[in-house]
């Protein structure tokens, strides 16, 4: 069966077209990320899925039933927000069992199910607490608790880790990951960031303009973009562009190389000069300047003794060029 089928879903404010046209099918226990850049219509998606909006047109199918008319608690759907959305003066106990109460859930089903989530988020220690007298990690994991208590069909996550630190970033973003397999649930989980992206989807959505640009698995994402815009949304650092390089490219057309696939050369076919030179311990990125006045950036592995204002030379294979036309789209090779 299908967790969620969205039917030619367009959403506008006003006479501003915000989503247009989506047609999307996330499969039952699939993981899908919305991607894309800040106001591209991500969290008015989520929100149309949740009912917290109506579209404008379209049909939106949660589990089998079109549910554009049902009321967002009668969707089977529990959301996370980025803000927490936490009740202040309530314990994290009573912040999880809330919804259940309001359900009119028998005690013990409650106790069950909360004590569950408490197991399995690690809260333990901290059930009595109020929210002011946790750290963020720990109230973003409340707020997904209180999400799992409602057993729901489908997770919807906008944007839920990017209040917290790098380091609290991807502890988090292992748990969810880890959440995923343990319930095994769908989950549709909204980000800018193309890591969250690229290491938590089965499946990835890139949207832009309130379009869909592309879905597909990260990897086919990544070795196969269907435009230029994908390809230099994922990835990072970003792929580089050339239009105007030594290497022959046909009129009117883009060459994209990843920062990973440039080797450093010294009868290499671009010629340059390292511009800055980022040491991240495991790995150096060389931005160099082309003779033809373009910035590279180029992917070693490992640590490297390049110098600013260093002569270098560039290659790569060509089998790891992608050739896009003066629309942005790939040109199949
Ligand atoms: N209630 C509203 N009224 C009018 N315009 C809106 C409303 N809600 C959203 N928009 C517009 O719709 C567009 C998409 O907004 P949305 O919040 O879905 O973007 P997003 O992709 O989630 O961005 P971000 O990454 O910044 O959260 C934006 O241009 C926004 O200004
Ligand atoms: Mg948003």
């Amino acid at each position: 069966m299908t967790a969620l089928k969205l039917e030619k879903v367009c959403k506008s404010f006003g006479d501003v077209e915000v989503l247009k046209n989506i047609d999307l099918v996330v499969e039952d226990g699939e993981f899908v990320v919305f991607v894309g850049p800040s106001g591209c219509g991500k969290s008015t998606l989520l929100r149309v899925i949740a009912g917290l909006e109506d579209a404008t047109s379209g049909t939106v199918d949660i589990g089998g039933e079109v549910v554009n008319d049902t009321p967002p608690a009668k969707r089977g759907i529990a959301m996370v927000f980025q803000s927490y959305a936490l009740y202040p003066h309530l314990s994290v106990r009573d912040n999880m069992s809330l919804g259940l109460k309001q359900e009119k859930q028998p005690k013990a089903v409650i106790e069950e199910r909360v004590d569950k989530a408490v197991k399995m988020l690690d809260l333990g220690d901290y059930v009595d607490r109020r929210p002011s007298d946790l750290s963020g990690g720990q109230r973003q994991r409340v707020a997904i608790g209180r999400a799992i208590v409602r057993e729901p069909k489908l997770f919807l996550f906008d944007e839920p880790l990017s209040n917290l630190d790098a380091a609290l970033r991807m502890n988090t973003r292992i748990e969810i990951a880890d959440l995923h397999r343990k319930l095994s649930a769908s989950m549709i989980y909204v980000t800018h960031d193309q890591t969250e992206a690229m290491t938590l989807a089965d499946k990835i959505v890139v949207l832009r303009d309130g379009n869909v640009e592309q879905v597909g698995s990260p990897m086919e994402l990544y070795n196969n973009p269907a435009n230029q815009f994908v390809a230099g949304f994922l990835g990072s650092p970003s792929m580089n562009f050339l239009s105007k390089s030594e290497i022959p490219i046909p009129d009117g057309a883009t060459l994209g190389i990843r920062p990973e696939h440039l080797s450093l050369t010294d009868d290499g076919r671009i010629k340059g000069q390292v511009t800055h030179v980022e040491r991240l311990g495991g790995d150096t990125n060389l931005l160099v300047m082309s003779e033809a006045g373009e910035t590279l950036t180029v992917r070693q592995f490992g640590q490297h003794d390049a110098n600013v204002g260093e002569p270098v030379g560039l290659d790569f294979q060509d089998q790891n060029a992608f050739l896009f036309d003066q629309n942005q789209q790939r040109i199949a090779e």
